[in-house]
């Protein structure tokens, strides 16, 4: 049977999440939002919203459930090659003359992202002079990170997109793994120079002094709604280095009116934004 639930009432269990946990929902994209409740109600067999509540009174794990369900971690590594074929060969080399190099992963989900960039940074020998700050809301994707530990089936996708990047390198991703059993794990080249830690974009980044030459904050907006989108976009701007800038996902729609301010759109194609 399908499950639909009202703007009110979505709009209470944020209000509630928020009030109990400090965890803000109150922004994200309505529509999603409450397909996404609706789906954990079914799964999970919940008697509508009054029944989730009831479950996360009952059971003091289950709000981080719920996040996992809500925030979705898609991921996977070099997902957009040509992505990271455009950093390698013109963007990151640029950074080589600044003095100190950093690098925020916002939303970095399970780690592939940031993973990613240390492959193409080591592959520059540009890791260990790089520092790389990685955060993300939900806790469970972000220890996932830090542990670099992957599921092995994975690898031939993960083989493929690599291949687009760097076909010259005829042992693939697979030099960048240590491949025990059903497991791969992230060589400890590959992780040097990387610091995890909770964080909701609604808020800026404690550590407000720190600035960044680049942030990523690929397929993380598609989930917010307007008013969110430009509270996350000031925080990101004020985050940057002059000039630096920010990467969003494929999919990440923002208007020009909301970026303007903010950004100029220097590479429309790879969603590249240069701070004003
Ligand atoms: C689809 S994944 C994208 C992962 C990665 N950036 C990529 O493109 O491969 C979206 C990530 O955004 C995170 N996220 C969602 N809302 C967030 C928020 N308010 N603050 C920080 N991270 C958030 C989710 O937990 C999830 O890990």
């Amino acid at each position: 049977m399908e499950i639909t639930i009202s703007d009110e009432e979505v709009l209470s269990v944020n209000r509630a999440i928020l009030l109990r946990y400090g965890i803000d929902f109150t922004n994200y994209e309505i529509t999603s939002l409450k397909r996404r409740v609706a789906r954990i109600i079914s799964k999970y067999n919940l008697n509508g919203t009054l029944g989730l509540w009831r479950q996360m009174l009952k059971d003091s794990d289950f709000i981080f459930t719920y996040i996992d369900e809500i925030t979705v971690g898609l991921t996977e590594m070099f997902r957009n090659p040509d992505l990271w074929i455009k950093l390698r060969d013109d963007i990151l080399p640029q950074l080589i003359s600044n003095p100190s190099k950093e690098i925020w992963h916002a939303g970095c989900s399970t780690g592939e992202e940031i993973y990613t960039t240390s492959i193409v940074l080591h592959e520059l020998g540009m890791r260990t002079i790089t520092k790389t700050i990685a955060t993300d809301i939900n806790r469970g994707f972000l220890t996932a990170a830090q542990k670099g530990t992957y599921d092995r089936s994975l690898i031939t996708q993960y083989q493929k997109n690599y291949q687009t990047y760097n076909p010259k390198n005829t042992k693939g991703i697979s030099l960048y793994f240590e491949l025990i059993e059903e497991q791969m794990n992230i060589l400890p080249a590959i992780r040097q120079n990387i610091t995890f830690q909770e964080h909701n974009l609604i808020k800026p980044l404690p550590n407000a002094k720190q600035k960044f030459d680049i942030i990523f904050c690929r397929n993380v907006m598609i989930y917010f709604d307007d008013k969110l989108k430009e509270t996350v976009l000031q925080h990101l701007h004020q985050t940057l280095k002059p000039s630096g800038l920010l990467i969003l996902g494929y999919f990440d729609a923002l208007s020009i009116t909301m970026y303007q301010p903010y950004f100029e759109m220097i590479e429309p194609a790879y969603k590249i934004l240069r701070k004003k």
